[in-house]
């Protein structure tokens, strides 16, 4: 195929927005390398929406340049979770990125000449995507995040390498836990939304998963941990996402939140760890694994998702999908309303399937 020769159709635009992700670079590549054969110009946006304001920053993507991006961790336009955009308050309700900046994004969006804008982004991201669709720019939505939180689609790109991160981790805190008679803590990611902890808590075998969605009681833990001393069982695997909180208890914090942007999460594995200690008398020890679970290569599983989800999203370009997100259904790829992506953050229901395996394990959730 003679790339150069076919470029008279579309120009499309790519950008990244919000946390990282593993993958983010193998959707960009899957949608500039559809969009090349369909004869179209891709250009990526750098420094996420920012990069659409004056004066637009922006980055030629050659299709012949895009083959090390397959398995390439991070994104090559750059990403930011605040700024003039910011979608989100401190509490995590949707609002209103301000009139001035959306309509300066449509100028140059139209100066650029643009036939579609193709946001990569999660819960926020996309939110700001459906305010730039409702102003008149036609956009689609690929769903990223780590936390698999989004709505309308069964998976999020990142989450399974996330997942294979924290697995990996507890793999090897077992070892350690074990020689030497511990509780080891391990704190992965997850605000609103307990899939990281629940799927690598069953995958690596945790004895105590705590979610955002299911407040604990230490208690409930210190009986757990008894429990297992009574069986000859003398060291404990807990995983916590950064997002669990005791009952009636709150987010632990590692900042102030400015308002602008949501409070850094952080801290709880640690507090966790400690009350343990004090109730148990076990020497307890937190890991938090933090932004190892974002960083790095994609998995092999990301990787297909995230070249199916390129690749339908330039299909959804193709067809004038517009003002919809490429989603992971029950019969495969499948466009849908951004507005129902974004209309509440997808939470592990507490008496769903995944809960239900765990205890049916004896896996305890710190609450009975
Ligand atoms: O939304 C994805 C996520 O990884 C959350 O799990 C986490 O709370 C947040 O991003 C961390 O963001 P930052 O890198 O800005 O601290």
């Amino acid at each position: 195929m003679n790339a150069e020769a076919k470029t008279s159709g579309k120009k499309i635009a790519i950008v990244t927005g919000g946390g990282d992700c593993p993958g983010l670079n193998t959707v960009i590549r899957a949608i500039v390398k559809a969009g090349a054969l369909r004869g179209w110009e891709s250009i990526g946006i750098q420094d996420g929406y920012e990069g659409l304001l004056d004066p637009p920053q922006i980055l030629p993507l050659d299709y012949r340049a895009m083959d090390a991006l397959l398995y390439r961790g991070g994104t090559i336009l750059g990403t930011r979770n605040r700024g003039r955009f910011s979608a989100k308050t401190g509490h995590g309700e949707a609002r209103r990125v301000p009139e001035e900046i959306l309509q300066e994004t449509k100028r140059n969006f139209d100066a650029l000449g643009l036939s579609a804008l193709v946001c990569i982004g999660g819960d926020g991201s996309l939110t700001i995507a459906q305010q730039l669709y409702e102003i008149g720019i036609p956009v689609v939505g690929v769903p990223k995040t780590i936390d698999n939180d989004l709505a309308a689609t069964i998976m999020t790109f990142g989450f399974e390498t996330a997942v294979s991160t924290a697995v990996d981790a507890l793999d090897r805190l077992r070892s350690t836990a074990e020689s030497h008679d511990r509780v080891m803590v391990l704190e992965v990611m997850g605000r609103y939304a307990g899939w990281i902890a629940g799927f690598a808590g069953l995958a690596g075998g945790a004895d105590v998963i705590l979610i955002p969605e299911i407040p604990f009681d230490y208690d409930a833990i210190r009986r757990k941990i008894q429990a297992r001393e009574a069986m000859g069982k003398e060291y404990t695997l807990v995983v916590v996402a950064e997002g669990a909180k005791p009952r009636g208890g709150q987010f632990v914090t590692t900042g102030e939140t400015d308002g602008d942007r949501e409070a850094r999460l952080g801290g709880i594995g640690h507090v966790v760890a400690a009350e343990i200690e004090k109730r148990t008398g076990k020497e307890s020890r937190c890991v938090v694994l933090g932004h190892l679970q974002r960083g790095g290569q994609p998995s092999q599983w990301d990787r297909q998702l995230c070249t199916r989800f390129g690749v339908h999203a330039v299909e959804m370009i193709a067809a004038g999908q517009f003002g919809m997100m490429v989603a992971l259904t029950g019969h495969g790829m499948e466009p849908v309303k951004l507005t129902d992506a974004i209309a509440n953050i997808r939470r592990v229901p507490v008496d769903g399937e995944l809960v239900q395996t765990a205890r049916a394990l004896g896996v305890s959730l710190g609450d009975e």
